[in-house]
C-alpha cells in the first residue's frame, strides 16, 4: 500500500533550465500499489533565494497546477517540492525529491548588450557555407559561484568553454520557423569556467537556416551569413554578475569542417586542426574580426522540444564487399544519426562514408536519396584520432567506405554507429505473443524516432526531411503514446499557427515552410491543425495548450479552406487526400481509388466536429454551438455530394467506406451497419490486403473495431503478403516503409521516386495495437479515466502493455490459458479505469470501474 511522487515537472518540460514561463505550471506522477487513492490536496514548498515558502491547495488535480507564487525572472532558480494528501483513512505522500526550475532569458533586455555577429570573412553567398570558428578571450577575477551561457546561431552551433564542449545537444537550436520563432538554449557552465583565464569558442554551421532545403535545393532560406548570439553570464562568490555578450570584439576563423550540409553530409579535414583555439592563451593575431548584423531579438523564444541529442550507440554488426567490389558496413538496423570513427591511416588522405539504407543489386541503393549525397569526407590527421561529424544527419543502415587506411582494421572497435533524435521520455511500450507483430512495433518505434528530429518530419535520408502536416496529422495519435511529443509538438504547432497567417490561414504543407509559393490549401495536412491539437488533448489533457492552440484550428475553418458553395471543399483545390493508395501508379502517388473531394470533405467534417468539441472545452459555448451546428449542415450536404438515399457511397474502397463509418456520416442507422458489413466484404474479397492510402490508413483498424470487426482487422494486420504490414517486418525492414512496398515482392527496390524506408505514416497503425491488444486509451483527456478494453484476436494468446500516463504508470497484462481470459491491470494513484472484459466473471459482470492499485480478472473468452 506504497505511495511517492514519481516525478515533478514544469508544463511540459523534461528539463527545467532555461524555460520560456515565469510562472509554469507543476505535475507530479506518482508511484506506488496503494489502493482506491486519490488526492484531496496537495503542498507544493518554493525555495527562492534561500527562503521556502509552503502553499496547500484542497485540490484533487495534480497534472499542470497553477503556479502558486510570484513569477520568475529571467535566470532566477527556484527549487520545489511536493507532497499529496489522501482522503481519510488514505495515507499521504511524503515530500518528493526537490527539483530546480529556472527561467531563461525571458525578455529582449535580458541579453545585456549581446548582439547576432558573423564574420568579417568574404563568402559566396550561393554556395555551401563553410561553418565559421568564433572566439574570446575574458578572464573573471573572483571566485565563480555559477554561471550560464545563453545562445542560438544563425545556422547551428557547437560551444566550447576552455576546451570543453558546452551541453550535449546536437544540431542546436533545432530548426524553427526562425522569422517567427527562434529557440535560444541555457546551459549551466559553472564548471567548465575557471578564477583568471578562460576562453570561450563557438562553431556555426549552416544547418537549415542558411543551408540548401528541399527537393528544389533551395538555399538562405532565412539568412545568407552565419553567425550566432550569446551571452555568458557568471555570478561571482561576491554576489557580482560578469557578462560575456556576443559582440565586435569576438574573432573568427574557420577550421577543419570544410563543409557541413544536412542532405549532402560533412567534409572534415583533420589537417586543419586548429589546436587550443577554444582556450586561453590561444594566439589568434591572425584571426579575422566580426562584426554586428541585424538580429530582431522579440523573436527569440525558450525551447518547447528537448534538445537533439546522442541518445544510442549500435555495434556495427558485418563488414561485406559490394557487388562490384566496394566496402560496405551494415549497422544490422536503419537509424539516424551518424558515424563515430576511430581511426589512423596517412596524413591527408580521404576516406569517404556514403550511407545508405538498403542495398540494391548488390550495391549501396543511393537512387532514394535523390539529390542528397549523404556522404562524410574525413581527411586524417596522421595520427591516431576520434572523429564525428558536426553539422549534418543521416538516414542509413549501410555505410559504403572508400579510402579506409590499412593501418586501422575496418571493425566495430572502429566504427559505431550514433543514434541521434529529440530526447524525449519514452512513455509507451508494448509486447505481445505473436514476435512479428512486437517487430513491426519495434520498427514504428524506429521510425519514430528517426522522424523526430527537433520538427516531425518525413523521412530522415532524401532531399526532404521535412515537417510535412500530414504525415504527423495520421501518426499523432501513435506518438504520443510511445513518446511524451507534448513539448515537442507544442513548439512546432506554434510555428504552423505563424505560418498560416501568411498562407491565407491555410497551414503550409511542410512546417516550416520551405515551399513557399506551392500550393496553398490542403485537406488532411492543412487538417493537422485541428488533429494534432486534439490528439495531444486526448493523451495530455491541457487545457492551457489547447487554447493556445485554438486560434490556429479555428482560423483553418473559418477562413483557410477553399469552399463550394455547400461549404465543403472546392472543387477546383489542390488535394493529396488519399495519398500513396496502394492501387495508385507507383510515379502518381496522388492517382488514388477514392475521390480526393469525398475524402477532402470527410475530413473537413471531421475538423468541424473537433472545432466544436475544443470549444466546448474551453467553455466557448457560442463557437461550440455553431460549430456543432455547421457540422450538421456539412453532414447533409456531404451525404447529397457522396451518398446516395439507399446509404451506398460514391467509392466503395476501404478509405471510401471508412471515412464516413468513423466520422459518423450517414444519414441513418441502418446505412452504418450496411456500410460496416460492405467494408468488411470488401476486405474479405480482397485477401484481408490493406487498400488504404495517408487518409485511411491510420482509421481502418479503429473503424472496424468500431462495428464488432476486429477479427477483420486482426486478420489484415497479419496479413503477409503486401499490402500489408507485415509483408515489410518478412522483407526484414527494422523501419516502417513509405510505401507498402519499398522493397517489391521480388526483393528489388521499387522504382518510384519516392521510395523512403523511413516514414512514420503506416506506422500509425500503433494506435490500433495500444488500443486493442494492449487494451489501453484514454476516456477522459489526459488519462484521469482510461479504458482497458482487450480485443482478443489473430492468434494472440497474451500482451503486455505500459505506459508512463501523467499519473504514473498504466499496466495491462493479459493471457488466454484454457480458454479464460486472465488480466492484470494496474491503475496509477488519483486515477480510475474502466475494465471490459471479453466475455462473463463469474460475478456476471462485463465492465467494472477501478481505482488506483493493482487488479486481477478473470473471464470467459466470450
Ligand atoms: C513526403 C510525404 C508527404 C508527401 C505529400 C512526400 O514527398 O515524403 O510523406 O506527406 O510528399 O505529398
Amino acid at each position: 500500500m506504497s505511495l511517492s511522487i514519481a516525478s515533478v515537472t514544469f508544463e511540459h518540460h523534461r528539463s527545467a533550465l532555461g524555460i520560456g514561463e515565469p510562472s509554469p505550471r507543476i505535475s507530479w506522477r506518482f508511484d506506488g500499489t496503494v489502493s482506491n487513492w486519490t488526492q484531496s490536496a496537495y503542498e507544493l514548498e518554493i525555495q527562492r533565494a534561500g527562503e521556502a515558502s509552503t502553499f496547500r491547495v484542497n485540490s484533487s488535480d495534480s497534472v499542470l497546477v497553477p503556479w502558486p507564487a510570484d513569477p520568475l525572472q529571467s535566470g532566477e532558480e527556484a527549487t520545489v517540492r511536493v507532497r499529496a494528501f489522501g482522503h481519510s483513512n488514505q495515507p499521504g505522500s511524503s515530500w518528493s525529491e526537490p527539483v530546480t526550475v529556472e527561467p531563461g532569458l525571458l525578455s529582449a533586455d535580458d541579453w545585456q548588450g549581446a548582439v547576432a555577429i558573423v564574420s568579417d570573412r568574404e563568402t559566396e553567398v550561393n554556395a555551401t557555407h563553410r561553418p565559421i570558428y568564433f572566439r574570446k578571450d575574458f578572464d573573471v577575477d573572483e571566485e565563480i559561484l555559477s554561471a550560464r551561457l545563453y545562445i542560438t546561431a544563425l545556422g547551428v552551433y557547437e560551444a566550447e568553454i576552455n576546451g570543453q564542449a558546452v551541453g550535449d545537444h546536437v544540431l542546436a537550436p533545432g530548426w524553427q520557423s526562425y522569422t517567427h520563432r527562434h529557440e535560444y538554449n541555457t546551459y549551466d557552465v559553472t564548471d567548465l569556467l575557471q578564477a583568471g583565464d578562460n576562453a570561450i569558442g563557438v562553431t556555426v554551421g549552416e544547418g537549415w537556416y542558411a543551408g540548401a532545403l528541399s527537393w528544389n535545393m533551395i538555399r538562405n532560406i532565412y539568412g545568407d551569413t552565419l553567425g550566432f548570439l550569446s551571452l555568458l553570464s557568471i555570478t561571482t562568490a561576491n554576489g557580482e554578475t560578469i557578462y560575456i555578450p556576443s559582440d565586435s570584439t569576438w574573432t573568427s576563423s574557420t577550421g577543419p569542417i570544410v563543409a557541413s550540409e544536412i542532405y549532402n553530409g560533412e567534409t572534415y579535414d583533420s589537417t586543419q586542426e586548429i589546436e587550443g583555439w577554444s582556450e586561453p592563451g590561444f594566439d589568434a593575431s591572425d584571426w579575422l574580426g566580426t562584426h554586428e548584423v541585424e538580429f530582431d531579438k522579440s523573436v527569440l523564444a525558450a525551447p518547447d522540444a528537448p534538445p537533439v541529442r546522442r541518445i544510442e550507440e549500435r555495434k556495427l554488426e558485418n563488414v561485406f564487399k559490394s557487388a562490384s567490389g566496394k566496402t560496405v558496413l551494415d549497422f544490422g538496423q536503419n537509424l539516424v544519426g551518424w558515424l563515430r570513427v576511430r581511426v589512423k591511416g596517412p596524413q591527408g588522405s580521404t576516406v569517404s562514408f556514403l550511407h545508405t539504407e538498403v542495398m540494391e543489386n548488390g550495391e549501396v541503393a543511393t537512387r532514394p536519396l535523390r539529390n542528397a549525397k549523404a556522404t562524410d569526407n574525413l581527411t586524417l590527421s596522421g595520427d591516431d584520432q576520434e572523429w564525428e561529424p558536426s553539422f549534418t544527419f543521416h538516414g542509413f543502415r549501410f555505410v559504403q567506405v572508400t579510402g579506409w587506411p590499412e593501418e586501422t582494421e575496418l571493425d566495430a572497435d572502429s566504427v559505431t554507429a550514433i543514434v541521434i533524435n529529440s530526447d524525449m521520455e519514452q512513455t509507451g511500450f508494448f509486447n505481445c505473443s505473436n514476435p512479428l507483430l512486437n517487430k513491426l512495433h519495434e520498427n514504428i518505434i524506429w521510425s519514430m524516432r528517426g522522424n523526430f528530429f527537433s520538427i516531425p518530419t518525413d523521412c530522415p535520408q532524401r532531399d526532404e526531411r521535412l515537417g510535412w502536416t500530414g504525415d504527423i496529422n495520421a501518426f499523432a495519435r501513435t506518438a504520443n503514446f510511445i513518446y511524451d511529443t507534448a513539448g515537442f509538438l507544442r513548439g512546432w504547432l506554434k510555428d504552423v499557427h505563424s505560418e498560416q497567417l501568411e498562407n491565407n490561414y491555410a497551414p503550409p504543407f511542410v512546417i516550416p515552410n520551405v515551399l513557399a509559393g506551392w500550393g496553398s490549401a490542403a485537406s488532411i495536412w492543412g487538417d493537422a491543425i485541428v488533429g494534432v491539437p486534439w490528439a495531444l488533448f486526448q493523451t495530455y489533457g491541457d487545457k492551457g495548450m489547447l487554447a493556445e492552440q485554438y486560434a490556429g484550428a479555428q482560423l483553418w475553418l473559418d477562413k483557410g479552406i477553399l469552399r463550394n458553395e455547400a461549404g465543403l471543399w472546392n472543387r477546383s483545390s489542390f488535394q493529396f487526400a488519399d495519398w500513396l493508395d496502394p492501387l495508385a501508379p507507383p510515379d502518381s502517388p496522388g492517382d488514388a481509388t477514392t475521390n480526393k473531394y469525398l475524402v477532402s470533405d470527410a475530413y473537413l467534417i471531421h475538423s468541424t466536429e473537433m472545432v466544436a468539441n475544443i470549444s466546448a472545452y474551453l467553455e466557448y459555448s457560442e463557437e461550440a454551438e455553431k460549430y456543432a451546428a455547421d457540422r450538421v449542415n456539412l453532414t447533409r450536404a456531404f451525404q447529397r455530394a457522396w451518398i446516395s438515399n439507399n446509404g451506398t457511397v460514391a467509392n466503395e474502397t476501404q478509405t471510401g467506406l471508412t471515412l464516413p463509418l468513423y466520422f459518423k456520416l450517414f444519414a441513418q442507422p441502418s446505412h452504418y451497419t450496411a456500410a460496416a458489413s460492405r467494408l468488411v466484404d470488401i476486405i474479405e474479397e480482397n485477401d484481408y490486403k490493406v487498400g488504404t492510402g495517408f487518409a485511411g490508413t491510420h482509421l481502418l483498424g479503429h473503424t472496424l473495431s468500431q462495428y464488432n470487426a476486429s477479427s477483420t482487422f486482426y486478420n489484415t494486420l497479419l496479413q503477409e503478403d503486401v499490402p500489408g504490414w507485415l509483408f515489410q517486418v518478412l522483407m526484414n525492414g527494422t523501419t516502417t516503409w513509405e510505401r507498402w512496398d519499398s522493397i517489391l515482392a521480388n526483393g528489388s527496390v521499387n522504382p518510384g521516386e519516392m521510395t523512403s524506408f523511413n516514414h512514420y505514416a503506416v506506422g500509425s497503425v500503433g494506435a490500433w495495437m495500444h488500443e486493442n491488444i494492449g487494451g489501453l486509451k484514454p476516456l477522459t483527456p489526459g488519462w484521469k479515466r482510461f479504458a482497458v478494453d482487450v480485443r482478443v484476436g489473430g492468434d494472440l494468446t497474451s500482451a503486455n502493455e505500459r505506459f508512463v500516463s501523467p499519473y504514473g504508470v498504466v499496466e495491462s497484462s493479459w493471457r488466454v490459458e484454457n480458454g479464460l481470459f486472465r488480466l492484470a491491470v494496474r491503475v496509477p494513484p488519483n486515477s480510475e479505469a474502466v475494465v471490459t472484459l471479453p466475455g462473463m466473471t463469474r460475478s456476471g459482470r462485463k465492465q467494472v470501474t477501478v481505482g488506483s492499485g493493482v487488479h486481477r480478472f478473470e473471464s470467459s473468452l466470450g
